[in-house]
């Protein structure tokens, strides 16, 4: 049975495609049969790994909506024999409206993807910025999320929206959804806020924060460019280090729930507790964490696309 795990953020621009796209690869080539699901009709996951719109005929689009099954949008084998890939166009977008209408509207996703789970270990979604119904039908898929946190200014904001998200699926239509890891991103030793981030993430979710951090590095945001994941673009890069040694920790990790999980069903079960439920609009106070004088505690500009999270500049940054 397969592990599905949604990249999810609502923020914009915290390297979810980045993580879905290379960490997808780095499982590939660990010989994990692994399906990229682009779940964003911005499609980036889908050029990312490298597929032009030549080789695109059904789309995630066509089985979200009952078109086709999601055996038939997969493009198979890309870049890697174990990777196959179902690309997203920006059609996608009008399944937020067309799921309305939709008998299991937020079940859309599960009952496409449950026909394949025999055939992979892995299936990574890469989710939208938003927490809309798309977002919802990716998380109720799932059996966990994986967070991508950027080491940036505002971090942390928004981040309660994204749990009560969570809390709020579990109640309805998925108790099983875990939070397998918050992955911190575009890490920079040089920087104070970058390690300020990095160690309140690591308080607050503890062992849930993987060990490895994503640095910041010119490769990753070059990859793309060339339809490339990392591993294939520049292996000796730190940044496809990184997305190895991520997919090296969720092996493990995933050893230990299997271990776990025929040993004891308790102790799998407390595993997969959430952090207890915080408010929507104060994340970052709520939760404790927030670097004084800077404004991790603001509220949340409610604008869920706005990618005007990089402020390197920042004179809080140094
Ligand atoms: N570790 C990194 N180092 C340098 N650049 C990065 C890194 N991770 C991501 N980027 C770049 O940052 C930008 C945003 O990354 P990405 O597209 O993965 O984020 P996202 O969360 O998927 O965005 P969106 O919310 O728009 O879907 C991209 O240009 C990407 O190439
Ligand atoms: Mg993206």
């Amino acid at each position: 049975m397969a592990r599905v795990i949604a990249i999810a953020n609502q923020k914009g621009g915290v390297g979810k495609t980045t993580t879905a796209v290379n960490l997808a690869a780095s499982l590939a080539v660990a010989e994990q049969r692994t399906l990229l699901i682009d779940g964003d009709p911005q499609g980036n996951a889908t050029s990312g790994i490298g597929l032009t719109s030549e080789q695109i005929q059904r789309t995630v689009y066509d089985a979200l909506i009952g078109e086709c099954s999601l055996s038939e949008a997969l493009a198979r084998s890309v870049q890697f024999t174990h990777l196959d890939v179902a690309p997203a166009t920006p059609d996608l977008a009008g399944a937020e409206i067309e799921l309305i209408e939709h008998p299991r509207r937020e079940l859309a996703m599960r009952d496409a993807i449950a026909p394949l789970a025999d055939r992979y270990d892995f299936v990574l979604i890469d989710c939208p910025p938003s927490l809309g119904l798309i977002t919802v039908n990716m998380l109720a898929a799932a059996d966990a999320i994986l967070i991508p946190l950027q080491c940036e200014y505002y971090a942390l904001e928004g981040l309660s929206q994204l749990l009560n998200t969570v809390h709020m699926i579990q109640r309805g239509v998925n108790e099983a959804l875990a939070i397998d890891g918050v992955l911190l991103t575009m890490y920079d030793a040089r920087l104070n806020l970058s390690r300020q981030v990095a160690s309140d993430a690591r308080e607050y979710f503890g062992p849930k924060v993987f060990e490895t951090m994503v640095p910041r590095n010119v490769r990753l945001a070059e990859a793309p460019s060339f339809g490339k994941p990392i591993i294939l673009y520049d292996v000796a890069s730190v940044g496809a280090q990184a997305y190895m040694s991520v997919a090296r920790e969720l092996l493990e990790r995933e050893k230990g729930r299997a271990g776990r999980s025929s040993a004891s069903p308790d102790l799998a079960a407390a595993d997969t507790a959430v952090p207890a439920p915080v408010h929507t609009d104060t994340a970052a106070s709520e939760l404790g964490i927030h670097e004084p004088g800077a404004p991790m505690n603001a509220t949340s500009s409610g604008d869920s696309t706005s990618s005007a999270l990089v402020h390197s500049e920042h004179p809080n940054a140094e």
